[in-house]
């Protein structure tokens, strides 16, 4: 961290040393080209990065294997706590990893971030693996529910968000037809993946207003005796997240299909 600190001071100074010498032009439109120069870097390093989306849900054991094959806990240490010294973002922590986008951990892993000391496994990772390692690194805070646990929130979708979402959660309820927008389609991995634990949790709670998604807290099913408090609402979202993430290991099943291999470019 150090390092890093250091790091960044120098980067300051080059930046303040910049400013400094481009104000002396009296430029104005400068500090515009400066602007514009930071969104360039940043598309050429997402677009040297494109995200690839996965075929299937992502499987939290299969990236378990892949955390294990990268050696991740050298730094983040098994529980993702981190090791002191060497990093102190806390993977585990619920309140850290509510605030993460899917699509912004699968970028870090991927291709680094600049600015940030990160090792890379975009040449060493197939994408689904690097897409397993996003959902294992999300587990260490948020566990996927277990098949128990997804059974008995299962019937209570059922009853109050299937009519529209359908049973399958793909977005084709009965009620569906009559919206605009259309309810979401939980296997849409571009939309969910660009969604933090929070923004579905306020989604839910909340609803979407005058876009036909209701909101949920403090209501209640009285059929399944159920009250909707923030942590049932959080269980919804588990839930929800179970349609584009997997508990099902699929590379110690099948280690030698090719899409479980390292890539070899
Ligand atoms: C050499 C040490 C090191 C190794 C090895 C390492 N990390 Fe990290 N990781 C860090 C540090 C330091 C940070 C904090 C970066 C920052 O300043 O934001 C971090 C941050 C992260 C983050 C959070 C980034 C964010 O802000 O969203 C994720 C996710 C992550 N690492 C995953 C992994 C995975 C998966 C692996 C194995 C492929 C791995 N890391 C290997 C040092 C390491
Ligand atoms: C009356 C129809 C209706 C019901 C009932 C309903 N939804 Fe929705 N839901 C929608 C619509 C429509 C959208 C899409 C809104 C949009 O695209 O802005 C949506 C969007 C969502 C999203 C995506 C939010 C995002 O950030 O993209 C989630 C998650 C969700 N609903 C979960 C639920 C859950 C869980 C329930 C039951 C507890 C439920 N919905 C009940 C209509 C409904």
């Amino acid at each position: 961290m150090q390092f890093h600190a250091e790091k960044n001071k120098l980067q300051l100074a080059t930046l303040a040393l910049t400013v400094v010498l481009l104000s002396a032009c009296g430029k104005q439109e400068i500090s515009l080209k400066g602007q514009e120069d930071t969104l360039a870097q940043r598309t050429v390093t997402s677009g040297q990065g494109v995200v690839g989306y996965p075929d299937d849900s992502p499987s939290v054991p299969d990236g378990k294997i892949a955390w294990e094959q990268m050696n991740c806990a050298t730094c983040h240490a098994d529980s993702g706590q981190g090791v002191p010294g060497k990093c102190s973002v806390d993977l585990a922590s619920k309140e850290y990893a509510r605030k993460q986008k899917p699509v912004d951990q699968f970028e870090l892993i991927s291709y680094g971030r600049p600015g940030v000391e990160h090792p890379k496994v975009s040449d060493k990772l197939s994408r689904r693996q690097a897409w397993n390692l996003v959902f294992y690194v999300r587990s260490l805070a948020e566990p996927p529910l277990t098949d128990e646990e997804w059974t008995a929130v299962d019937p209570v979708f059922g009853s109050n968000c299937a009519v529209c979402h359908g049973k399958r959660g793909v977005g084709d309820g009965p009620l569906s037809k009559n919206l605009e927008p259309q309810p979401a389609n939980f296997r849409n991995f571009p939309r969910f993946y660009d969604r933090s634990d929070d923004v579905l949790w306020d989604h839910v709670a909340h609803g979407i207003k005058w876009e036909g998604m209701p909101d949920f807290l403090g209501k209640q099913d009285k059929a399944k005796n159920v009250k909707f408090d923030s942590d049932y609402i959080w269980k919804l979202v588990q839930y929800v997240r179970r349609f584009h993430e997997s508990i099902v290991p699929t590379i110690a099943a099948n280690p030698e299909k090719s899409e479980n291999k390292p890539s070899t470019k």
